[in-house]
């Protein structure tokens, strides 16, 4: 290879080289109690973004559980490095370009805290429904079980949840709205800097 082209060669590798820019990717964090209708409404949510074009994965928290071979592991301390392994995975996506819908439990402060402060494009959702709601739906028996003494580690029965102090949206997931129209909420006023209270 003479001279010459050891240097076009040279300056082809640099261009190459040249990192392709990513735009970040959004991680919505949506949160709540057992049956609160997590999965329902982020399914939805990713759903509505991947229609709308954008690369959209959904990290549902019963199926991260199972990818991490962690089915069992409800105590605080097992249930805090989950939450940290959430947030760190759903970073690590967004910064490759990807909208991630993270629907868990994750009653951690720190963890959301964590979230804001590492994520740049940080959207957290609190769906709020009242006990009596959650008990009368509980499509998994969780509450019903923690009531016979089958179940322990329930997070709003024998485990203090740390309620988010400064979502993004708040969500009163009752009933009296549908999935649908609360997925609207969230695109509409979720994204928007100013806090919002549905
Ligand atoms: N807006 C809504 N109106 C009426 N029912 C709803 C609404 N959202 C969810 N539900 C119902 O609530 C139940 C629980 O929903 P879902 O499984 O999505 O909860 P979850 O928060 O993911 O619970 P878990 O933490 O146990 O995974 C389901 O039967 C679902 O159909
Ligand atoms: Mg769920």
């Amino acid at each position: 290879m003479g001279k010459q082209d050891a240097s076009t060669a040279q300056s082809a590798f640099a261009f190459q080289a040249e990192p392709y820019p990513v735009e970040q990717g959004t991680v919505y964090w949506i949160t709540g109690l057992a049956a609160a209708g997590k999965t329902t409404v982020a399914t939805k949510l990713c759903e509505h973004l991947r229609r709308s074009g954008r690369p959209a994965v959904l990290l549902d928290g019963d199926r991260l559980r199972a990818v991490l071979g962690a089915e069992a592991a409800f105590a605080p301390e097992e249930r805090r490095r989950l939450a940290m392994t959430y947030g760190r995975l759903c970073r690590e996506l967004a910064e490759q370009g990807i909208d991630v819908v993270c629907a868990t439990i994750s009653m951690f402060h720190a963890v959301r805290e964590w979230n804001r402060a590492q994520i740049d494009r940080y959207c957290e959702v609190f769906l709020r429904v009242p006990f009596d709601v959650l008990r009368r739906r509980d499509p998994k028996g969780i509450y019903a079980r923690h009531e016979l003494g089958e179940q322990k580690q329930v997070v709003g029965q024998d485990l203090e949840p740390e309620l988010p102090r400064s979502p993004d949206l708040v969500i009163d997931n009752d009933g009296a709205m549908t999935p649908d129209e609360a997925v609207d909420l969230i695109v509409k006023a979720a994204c928007d800097p100013a806090r919002a209270v549905a």
